[in-house]
């Protein structure tokens, strides 16, 4: 049996948005009281895309100062930044050696990240999920907080752990980790397209809430938000195909903490223009102070440089212990 253990990761990327925070961090704010968690900011993911320097750097430092803005108390749960602990690196090409090409080519990320020309994509981001699985089992996690969109790599970690454990004929010494996906909202979509995921990367800017965003502004993406022209639906089915739709009633429910019933039974009949501007009212009284608690975080980078020095000594200790018991199960010997 393993000792019950949270771990995530985010990838870096600056201006964080209403995805993130609903799909990914409010998650993790929720689980600190209940488990012992490790958040890490995966900046050796992130440059499996190429990366400016620069925007890296700062980029590591509005994230951390979003997750601390969003209520992470650095002191209950560690927080740091991947590239800090080398074990990550470590345990990532001991998995290079025990997950098979063609799991990797099976994963459905990689053909959309690599997109037509995969020939020419980076080796970094096809071996990705085994730098993921690392990330996890170096602790030894028992959970994982994910989206929807990230299952399919908890699979292969739970693949690699079960073939390591078999291959080396030590049995449940990495645990078989489960994935915790939020219940209202498993991903928030683009508020122009309700099939398309809420991204940093699509062109237009009113597709996405940043969590930056001032009151103005929140309202005024809101008003625009695609929907369709039937009035919201009482009952869960009349949702169906209507992706837009489900997309506002998904945000407004996980902000409010709600399910989707409770929120249908209270709207069903209305109009779209009276339920956004509930869904404005959610918005803003749950992301502006955020926001605003970023920026001010932002103008203290040593405050949050320190943040991530603790938290990756405390990583690294767990960590570094855990390799060396793989080292040992695999027959290799550090002699520096
Ligand atoms: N691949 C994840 C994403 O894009 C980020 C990530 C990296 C992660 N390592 C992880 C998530 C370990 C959970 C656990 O969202």
């Amino acid at each position: 049996m393993h000792k019950k253990r949270v771990f995530s990761g985010v990838q870096p990327t600056g201006n964080l948005h209403l995805g993130n925070y609903l799909g990914a961090i409010k998650n993790f704010v929720d689980l600190q009281n209940k488990f012992e968690c490790v958040y890490c900011i995966v900046d050796l993911h992130a440059i499996t895309n190429r990366q400016d320097p620069n925007e890296l750097k700062s980029n590591i430092l509005e994230t951390i100062a979003s997750f601390i803005a969003s209520g992470l108390d650095p002191k209950k749960n560690i927080i740091f930044n991947q590239a800090s602990v080398a074990a990550h690196s470590e345990l990532a090409w001991i998995f290079n050696c025990v997950a098979r090409i063609g799991w990797m080519n099976r994963m459905t990320q990689f053909k959309e990240k690599a997109g037509a020309n995969k020939e020419n994509a980076s080796v970094g981001l096809l071996v990705y999920p085994n730098l993921m699985a690392a990330d996890i089992l170096v602790y030894k996690a028992t959970h994982v907080p994910v989206g929807e969109d990230q299952k399919q790599h908890l699979e292969l970690t739970r693949d690699i752990a079960k073939k390591f454990n078999n291959d080396f004929k030590c049995d449940d010494f990495f645990p078989i980790v489960k994935p915790l996906i939020p219940k209202e909202i498993s991903r928030v979509m683009s508020l122009r397209d309700g099939k398309k995921k809420m991204s940093k990367s699509e062109d237009s800017d009113q597709s996405r809430i940043n969590l930056k965003d001032d009151k103005d502004l929140i309202d005024q993406k809101i008003k625009k938000a695609k929907t369709d022209n039937d009035s919201i639906p009482s009952e869960i089915n009349g949702l169906k195909n209507r992706h837009e739709a489900a997309n506002l009633i998904s945000i407004y429910a996980s902000l409010n903490e709600i399910p989707v019933d409770k929120v249908l039974n209270e709207f069903g009949g209305k109009n779209f223009s009276t339920f956004k501007s509930k869904l404005s009212e959610s918005v803003v009284e749950k992301i502006s102070p955020i926001g605003k608690e970023i920026e001010k975080l932002l103008k203290d980078k040593k405050y949050l440089s320190s943040i991530l020095q603790n938290g990756s000594k405390r990583a690294d200790i767990i960590a570094t212990n855990n390799l060396k018991e793989v080292y040992e199960i695999i027959g290799l010997t550090k002699f520096s």
